[in-house]
Order: structure tokens, then sequence, then C-alpha cells
């Protein structure tokens, strides 16, 4: 596309070339059909693999019906920030099903998960504190961070004795806090928390755990990462999504009632932008009496998941060392993925390719994300293709 720039402008068309002639220029696709395993992308049907659906509720008919039915009752959109213009009774509700549901004193919601990082890191750190942060932390995690101006010490991924070390070298402080991911997006690979928690308590530091993948998969009934590893009480802060598993949209923040209690006093995204709209709001409290009722759709989502794994292993395939429905299938140099993705998508499956910087260079792969939405013939389906195109390009013997 030719864009029309003027001076201060031509450097972004410049830029953007750039991209392009690197191969890293995101084209987004375009989705025509409601989100689902099976979806219409750029006219044609395909079997989608690429969504953070797991539980497949994001077209589940409860939640469509509930945030039907909430519109009729309150509308749609919240009215301004909470703090100004009151909070709808929904929201309430919302997060003391949340903080039920996750065993925790307390739960407070926000527009995204991406938000609830920004909203909970700066209002416990600040200048003169330090954050450990494990190396692969997701992009929300790393801005709030930056965004909380505390010093930031990296230790290297999921490596508790470097952590250890990390910490005695860090001498000077004011408070301290540890933040991981719980399972991490792009390996699959899950954080080891009992060990984290072991080292928290041990230094008196406090322990935040991002759970976005681990929520609504993790855990008893999909009650995530903390239950997973049966550390009730154990973790100060847990941050989630409600755009994955709960198939909507949304962030939240769940802990004792202190920490909760502070961030509706300073969680500047709680202060300063508006609250989830009516229909997320309604939608996600029937997620959650929907996983309350029954572990029938995270069972599911394990179930294709694990035979989607093995199969890939027993075809040769290089599937990383995922401990969750995220499988990598690991393929080197980003020219291949992007060829090994375009040609799923001619026999009919949705699997994107995923280069540099998102993954280190020399590791792109097709990062496939398993949901309870398919059958096993999708399953099937899926594997077939990838067994094809794999010989075809010579990946698998
Ligand atoms: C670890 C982690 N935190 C936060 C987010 C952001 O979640 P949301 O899409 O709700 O903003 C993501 C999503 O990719 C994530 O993987």
């Amino acid at each position: 596309m030719d864009y029309a720039t003027d001076s201060k402008t031509a450097w972004l068309a410049e830029e953007i070339n750039t991209l392009k002639e690197q191969g890293l220029f995101n084209t987004i696709r375009t989705i025509e059909s409601a989100m689902d395993g099976h979806i219409t992308v750029d006219g044609k049907p395909v079997l989608n693999f690429c969504a953070n659906n797991y539980l497949g509720l994001a077209n589940h008919p409860r939640l469509r019906e509930a945030a039907k039915h909430a519109i009729d009752k309150y509308g749609i959109g919240p009215g301004a920030v909470r703090t100004i213009a009151g909070t709808m009774s929904l929201h309430n509700r919302l997060e003391e099903r949340l903080a039920a549901f996750k065993g925790v004193e307390a739960c407070i919601s926000l527009q995204s998960g991406f938000t609830a990082n920004l909203a909970t890191i700066p209002a416990l750190v600040g200048r003169g504190d330090v954050i450990f942060s494990d190396e692969l932390n997701h992009a929300s995690i790393i801005d709030g961070s930056r965004l909380s101006r505390a010093t930031i010490v990296r230790y290297r991924h999921n490596d508790v004795d470097d952590l250890r070390q990390k910490i005695a070298e860090t001498t000077e402080y004011g408070r301290r806090i540890i933040i991981t991911d719980g399972v991490f997006s792009m390996d699959g690979d899950i954080a080891p928390l009992p060990e984290l928690c072991e080292v928290a308590s041990e230094h008196d530091i406090l322990l935040m755990v991002d759970d976005a993948h681990g929520e609504g998969v993790l855990g008893r009934g999909g009650r995530g990462i903390v239950d997973h590893f049966d550390l009730h009480g154990k973790v100060d802060i847990e941050v989630g999504t409600m755009s994955k598993a709960f198939g909507v949209v949304g962030g939240m923040v769940a802990g004792k009632r202190v920490i909760i209690d502070w961030l509706k006093q300073r969680g500047r995204p709680f202060l300063f932008s508006s609250a989830m709209t009516v229909p997320d709001t309604a939608a996600c409290l029937e997620a959650v009496e929907i996983l309350e009722s029954s572990d029938e759709l995270v069972t599911r989502l394990w179930r294709n998941a694990e035979l989607f794994k093995r199969e890939m292993t027993t075809l040769g395939f290089d599937v990383g060392h995922s401990a969750t429905p995220i499988v990598p299938v690991m393929l080197g140099e980003a020219p291949l993925a992007q060829e090994f993705s375009r040609r799923l998508f001619e026999q009919g499956v949705f699997a994107m390719a995923i280069g540099y910087p998102t993954v280190p260079q020399g590791k792109a792969r097709i990062r496939v994300m398993n949901t309870a939405a398919h059958s096993q013939d999708d399953l099937e389906q899926a594997l077939a293709a990838f067994e094809s195109v794999g010989k075809a390009l010579g990946v698998i013997g």
C-alpha cells in the first residue's frame, strides 16, 4: 500500500517498508463468523487453532443469553469510571463470584489483563523498590514494571537458583516483589510456583503471578495455577484475564482484601478508565457459573490437547516442552514457519506462524492453541494437514 505522507510522517512509511522487507509486518486476517472451533477467515471456512478461546465459551449460548439479558436490564456502558460515577451491582457481583471461585478474600475487575498489570505493579512498587522479573514475562508485566519506576532485575527463565542469586546480589531496596507469568504463552511451560513461593517466603518478598493462560485451564475446574499447585494463601497477587478461557474480555486481580482495596485507591487504569461493559461483565459472570457447575469443558480441553500432542510427536514433530494446551510446533527459521502456516491454511487449518521478535531468532514455530471447541474429527483433520505439509516441506520423514 502507498501511504500519503508529509515531512512529519515519511519516517513511518519507511519503517513500515522495512518491516515488510524483513517479513516482519503483521498482516491481520479478517474473521467473518463467530469465534469458535470452525470459523470463516477471509472468506474461507477453516478450523481455528489460533484463538485463546480454550473452553469454547466465546460463542457459548449461555454467555450470549446472559449478555443480551443484561443489556435489556442495564444497557451497554458503565457511564464513567467507577470511583466517580458509582459502580454497577453487576461488577460487584462478578468480583464476589470470582473471589469465591478462586478461593481468595477479594477480587477487582479491570478492562483487560494488560491493564490489570498496569494497575497492579505501579500501585505496589515505585522508585527505590525492586522487581524480580522472569526474563520471558509478558509485555504487560514489562510495561507495568517500567511504569512503576522500580528497579527491574531480570532472572533467567524459570530458574529459581538464578533468582536466589539475584536476590542476594540486590542489597539496595525499599520494597520487593517477584513477578512471573503462570503459563508462558509461547512455549506453554509453567512457572515453578511452589519454589517461587518458598523463595518469596524465605526473603519476605511479595509474590505475584500473571495467570492469563492458566485461568480456566489449570487447577480444579479451571481455578488457575495457584489451585493447580495447591498454594492457596501463599501467593500474594494473582492477575488474570477473562479474554482467554472465559471467552469474553476483561482483567482481574485476586488476593488479600488489603491489596484489592489498595488497588481501588491507587490502580490508575481503575481510577482513570471506565469499567468493563455491561454485556462483557454479564457474560463473564455466566462463564464463572459454567465453570463452577461442571468441569466438563476443562476435561475436554485437556483430552484434546493430550491427543494432539501425542499424535504430533508420533508423526515426528518437535513440540517443545509444553505442559499445557499450548503446543509450539518448532520449525526453526521464520520463512519456513510462514510457509508452513500458509499451506496449512490452504488445507483448511488456521494456525499462525510466530517468529522473531516474539520468540528468539531461529526458534520460529507454529503455535497451536487447542480448545474444548474441537471435536475428535477436527483434531484428525488438523493432524492430517500437519502430516501432509510437514512431509511436503521436509520437516518430517
Ligand atoms: C501473561 C499475559 N498477561 C496479560 C495478557 C493480556 O491479556 P488481555 O488480552 O486480557 O489484555 C496476556 C495476553 O496475551 C498474557 O498472555
